[in-house]
């Protein structure tokens, strides 16, 4: 089997979807692969560095979909989008690709892939098992995503993070809060720590509680009975209004005391709750800076514009979108390894099975034989 590996055409994606040293584990399971030269050059991963463990490199992006059975990319962006356009014509008929899809929230793509005859993989809808984690690519741009948001946060501060003790005088450390204790949460609640700042942090599910406190956090206690917050895969749940009511009102104190706010708090293929409205960022003190992981899907604070900086009330707001770019040696070095397992899971001896008996396969499959078969994404093509 032929693999490809493209320069990602998204702006300001500087990831890659392999590295070289994940071509030994793919040769050994019947998979060479292409590398359209400079594919890695963004991440720190030159052209010499793909040839030495095997890749064959190739110089345009159409000769390596021309050739190339099964197609590995960072992203595909959705039709109507200067990149989504070119991506569509970097695929063909009757080729494999696996790639963050974005189905649930863009089913567009989805519906366009399978008019082109692709069958498509989406690494988004990995299934949260224990079989699939080395293969949870959400999972390690999350980890990326909340180190670098504390980071964003700590170089915007006109504070330290750590409280120091100096002959001009002490400084006290900075306060941060972290709301949603899922993986970019946890990661976040760390490096604020490893920076020597004192972390409170607050997430709906009761069992997130214990990892909080085991990363070195304060969890925030609030009197919210969150019912059933955990799906069948391990994802929050959304709660009605009401509840995201009583929550901004709990929260809005120990929002108010912190000089850093990071907010993580995702409902999958939904829009994100608002969890600190404008009014909540005008009780902060002005020079405090919240980070948004949330602003693709409209954010968890209500002034967050993604992609932009927004000062309000002296707060600055920071909606990223796409952190793992800004960090591409390591994030390519985490999609890589998880695109490859995958890979060799599906793949033996060369030859790729797709079985609905899997749960693997079965859950990440979203288009094949010109259709769309993923039921929950086929029922927001046809909504
Ligand atoms: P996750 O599902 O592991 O964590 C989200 C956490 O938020 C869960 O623990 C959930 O229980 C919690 N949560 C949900 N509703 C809440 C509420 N009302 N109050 C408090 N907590 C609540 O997700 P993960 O993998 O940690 O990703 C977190 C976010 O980061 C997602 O929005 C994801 O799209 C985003 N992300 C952003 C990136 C960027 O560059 N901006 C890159 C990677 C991920």
């Amino acid at each position: 089997m032929i693999a490809g590996v493209l320069t990602e055409t998204l702006p300001g994606e500087r990831r890659v979807a392999l590295t070289p040293a994940m071509l030994p584990a793919l040769a050994k399971a019947g998979v060479s692969v292409l590398v359209q030269s400079g594919a890695g050059a963004s991440a720190g991963y030159p052209d010499e560095a793909f040839a030495e463990k095997g890749a064959e490199l190739v110089a345009s992006a159409a000769d390596v979909v021309a050739r190339a059975e099964l197609l590995l990319r960072v992203r595909i962006s959705p039709p109507g989008t200067p990149s989504g356009e070119a991506d569509l014509t970097l695929t063909r008929s009757g080729q494999t690709v696996i790639a963050f899809l974005d189905p649930l929230g863009e089913p567009a793509l989805a519906s366009a892939l399978a008019a082109r005859g692709v069958t498509a993989l989406s690494m988004e809808l990995m299934p949260r098992i224990t079989r699939a984690q080395s293969m949870d690519a959400l999972s390690s741009m999350a980890t990326v995503a909340g180190y670098k948001a504390v980071l964003l946060a700590a170089s915007h501060l006109p504070r330290m993070f750590p409280m120091l003790t100096t002959a001009a005088g002490t400084i006290k450390p900075a306060r941060v809060f972290i709301v949603g204790a899922g993986v970019a949460g946890l990661q976040a609640i760390s490096t604020a720590r490893r920076l020597g700042a004192p972390v409170e942090a607050y997430d709906v599910r009761p069992a997130a509680k214990e990892q909080v406190q085991s990363v070195g956090a304060k969890f925030v206690e609030l009197p919210l009975e969150a019912g059933d917050a955990e799906d069948k895969g391990g994802y929050a749940k959304a709660q009605d209004e009401s509840f995201y009511r009583r929550q901004r009102e709990m929260m809005a104190k120990v929002v108010a005391g912190s000089d850093v706010v990071i907010t993580t708090a995702a409902i999958p293929g939904m829009r994100s709750p608002v969890l600190v409205t404008g009014e909540m960022v005008k009780g902060m003190a002005p020079g405090s800076v919240i980070v948004d992981l949330a602003a693709e899907r409209g954010g968890n604070c209500e002034l967050t514009k993604a992609d932009e900086l927004v000062v309000a009330h002296g707060v600055t707001i920071l909606g990223p979108t796409n952190l793992p770019a800004t960090v591409p040696y390591h994030a390519s070095q985490m999609y890589a390894k998880n695109i490859t397992t995958f890979v060799t899971h599906l793949v033996k001896d060369g030859v790729m099975t797709l079985s609905m008996d899997d749960e693997i396969a079965r859950e990440t499959l979203v288009t094949r034989d010109g259709q769309v078969v993923h039921e929950r994404v086929k029922s927001l093509v046809t909504a």
